[in-house]
């Protein structure tokens, strides 16, 4: 007895963990900088902390009040019904429940090259097959409604991420728009905001059916422009499409990666498809608590947000090397050896993320640290590039 074949299927290749590389190097944990998996700098909000120790004694049930809690609480936030939020085992979670609602066997998906792993994993893992459209470096991985229609030829599902892992480029929503208009029918435009929170551009969310724009979103929205840390929100598109989803995630500006726990906003003609393919208790008692505490704590999100955009800015100044503009709360940045460079950098207790496994083996990606983090990380490659 075998598993089925999965020679086409690849292993995600996740960020190294601080852990594993103390125990590697021999070094104690605290010595190192881990700025490799996109994670936040300051940790998870202190309301998240104090609602996951509130509910240690609590988890001999099912979640089931709390599910309905954070539903309800992020429809409020984005203006749409409960029923249009699929809440899950992190952003990757709602990626296959998205694969299991839409595809049947065979059918195709269009993934970004380089992109983020995880979209032609989910359709492989629920039998679809995988095309590509390329982001040139040489157009510094702009992300445009020609070059993705140019690749497209009838997919089931068009991933979009804005901002993109792991170039930090950023897609128009005009440009969403046109995909979305010039795709057939069938066709999901999925945006994948996982790092929605860092940008200054307003959410595709806005473009989907059902969504009214009265919700708490455009409150936060409101005061985030003020603070000058989103858009202006003038000629924002809105529209009413049923073939347009948002994916959303605690894991980054929220600093719940650990938690697992994300969701993606979906057209309200939908309704009733979550029900059929979500895992029983798709969130834990854990995470719906600590998430529900997080959305509470605009604080920690505005300073995960700027100490991001600092760090972000730090790095494109002061890096001996080119970078590219990033929406994100990382950089990508062109070191010539990205192996090398990566084990390098460990050795000095740095750890960053290669590039390679993105089809980028010149590159590196590193995660906005806090300021002395990042201070650190910057100094120690500027030496070693120095050297090389
Ligand atoms: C672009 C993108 N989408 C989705 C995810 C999934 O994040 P999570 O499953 O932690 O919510 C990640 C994680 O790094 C990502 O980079």
């Amino acid at each position: 007895m075998r598993p089925r074949d999965l020679s086409t299927h690849t292993a995600y290749e996740a960020g190294r963990g601080a852990e594993e590389v103390a125990r590697e190097l021999g070094l104690d944990r605290v010595e190192l900088v881990k700025l490799s998996s996109n994670e936040n700098p300051h940790g998870p909000s202190p309301r998240a902390s104090e609602a996951i120790r509130a509910v240690a004694d609590a988890v001999h049930t099912y979640p089931k009040s709390s599910h309905t809690d954070l539903l309800k609480a992020l429809a409020e936030r984005w203006g749409v019904a409960p029923n249009q939020v699929w809440l899950a085992n992190g952003g990757d979670g709602a990626l296959d429940y998205l694969s299991r609602a839409l595809l049947d066997p065979g059918e195709e998906v269009l993934v970004s090259r380089p992109g983020f792993a995880y979209y032609a994993m989910s359709a492989r893992y629920h039998h679809g097959r995988v095309k590509q459209y390329r982001l040139r470096k040489s157009e510094d991985f702009a992300q445009t409604a020609a070059g993705v229609l140019e690749a497209y030829d009838g997919e089931r599902i068009v991933y979009l991420t804005s901002p993109h892992n792991p170039t930090g480029s950023e897609i128009p929503l005009d440009d969403v728009l046109e995909i979305a208009e010039e795709t057939d029918e069938s066709t999901l435009v999925l945006v994948d905001e996982a790092y929605g929170e860092f940008t200054a551009a307003p959410s595709a969310a806005g473009l989907i059916e059902g969504q009214s724009g009265s919700g708490d979103e455009d409150e936060g929205e409101s005061d985030r422009r003020e603070k000058g840390t989103i858009g202006d929100g003038e000629n924002v598109p809105t529209a009413e499409r049923e073939d347009v989803a948002v994916l959303r995630t605690f894991s980054k500006a929220y600093g719940l990666a650990g938690l697992r726990l994300g969701y993606a906003i979906t057209p309200a003609s939908w309704a009733g498809a979550y029900a059929r393919v979500n895992t029983p208790f798709a969130a834990s008692e854990v995470a719906c608590r600590a998430g529900l505490a997080a959305l509470s704590d605009a604080e920690h999100v505005e300073h995960t947000v700027s100490s991001a955009r600092w760090a972000r800015e730090y790095m494109h100044e002061h890096i001996d090397a080119p970078t590219y503009e990033s929406g994100g709360n990382f950089v990508l940045c062109e070191v010539g050896d990205a192996p090398n460079v990566v084990a390098s950098l460990q050795e000095s207790g740095i750890i960053v993320r290669d590039c390679s496994s993105f089809g980028l083996p010149e590159c590196i990606r590193i995660t906005c640290g806090t300021h002395e983090e990042t201070h650190r990380a910057v100094e120690t490659l500027d030496d070693l590039l120095e050297k090389w």
